[in-house]
């Protein structure tokens, strides 16, 4: 579903930032460069939900990162609301079959697309131990998670960029792969850990890559976001 998408329709940024205020100088200066943004947790106590309602109405896509776990009955419910935003994208916890399945109810046959969260980019070997989880590395566990959230009828799965081939052939064509963690070659990591360049993450079989600090952050975002769309481009071609 996702080879027919342009190079500039596969770079979301993530609007994390503190206020609208501030989202929109970035939004305003980004300009035809970015067609798709993630709104998250910081920016959704910031007035954020406007905002991301203002931006599809506006004609960008959007994404939700609400990463929702709780019961059942919470999920599906809060779905069911989400859905009724007209929002483009949404994300879950992929970590058990109950919360997959009550989002996939709640968003019933709206256009909200629901994309699970594997294990956070941020997470290592030590950190899933410290969960409990034993005998499994990080890839071993998001193969896992992607099976589970695919059969509970996800359409896409959020993962490292260095796990999307293991993950492209557990799921099959049709799941759609969505990368945080991307960095171009030398750029700083930050809290990142599982990090991988656009040109390689493309070429490992990620669909989108979400990208915040390295354009959010940079001197000239719109020139940070354009070597983004020119590395997938590139990445694209060959
Ligand atoms: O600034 P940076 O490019 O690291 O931002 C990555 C974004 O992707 C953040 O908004 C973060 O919340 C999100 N994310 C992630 N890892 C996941 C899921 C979402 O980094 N597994």
């Amino acid at each position: 579903m996702s080879r027919s998408l342009a190079a500039r329709e596969r770079l979301f940024v993530a609007l994390d930032v503190a206020s609208v205020d501030r989202a929109r100088v970035l939004v305003t200066e980004l300009g035809d460069t970015v067609s798709c943004y993630k709104v998250g947790l910081e920016l959704l106590f910031g007035g954020g939900l406007e905002f991301a309602q203002g931006l599809k109405a506006a004609g960008k896509t959007v994404f939700l990162d609400m990463k929702l776990l709780d019961i059942a009955n919470t999920v599906e419910k809060a779905a069911a609301n989400i859905a009724s935003l007209g929002l483009d994208y949404l994300t879950i916890h992929g970590t058990d079959t109950k919360t997959v399945e009550a989002a996939v109810r709640g968003r019933g046959a709206s256009t909200l697309k629901l994309l699970a969260v594997t294990v956070l980019t941020s997470l290592e070997q030590a950190d899933i131990e410290q969960q409990g989880i034993k005998g499994m590395s990080p890839a071993d566990l998001v193969v896992h998670r992607a099976r589970l959230a695919k059969d509970a009828g996800v359409d896409g799965i959020v993962a490292s960029a260095q796990e999307a081939t293991m993950i492209r052939a557990a799921v099959g064509p049709d799941v759609l792969i969505v990368t945080p963690g991307i960095r171009l070659a030398g750029g700083a990591a930050g809290d990142q850990v599982r990090v991988m360049t656009p040109g390689k993450a493309i070429a490992a079989g990620a669909d989108c890559l979400v990208v915040g600090r390295p354009i959010t952050e940079a001197a000239d975002p719109r020139a940070a976001a354009a070597a983004f769309v020119a590395e997938i481009e590139a990445a694209l071609k060959s």
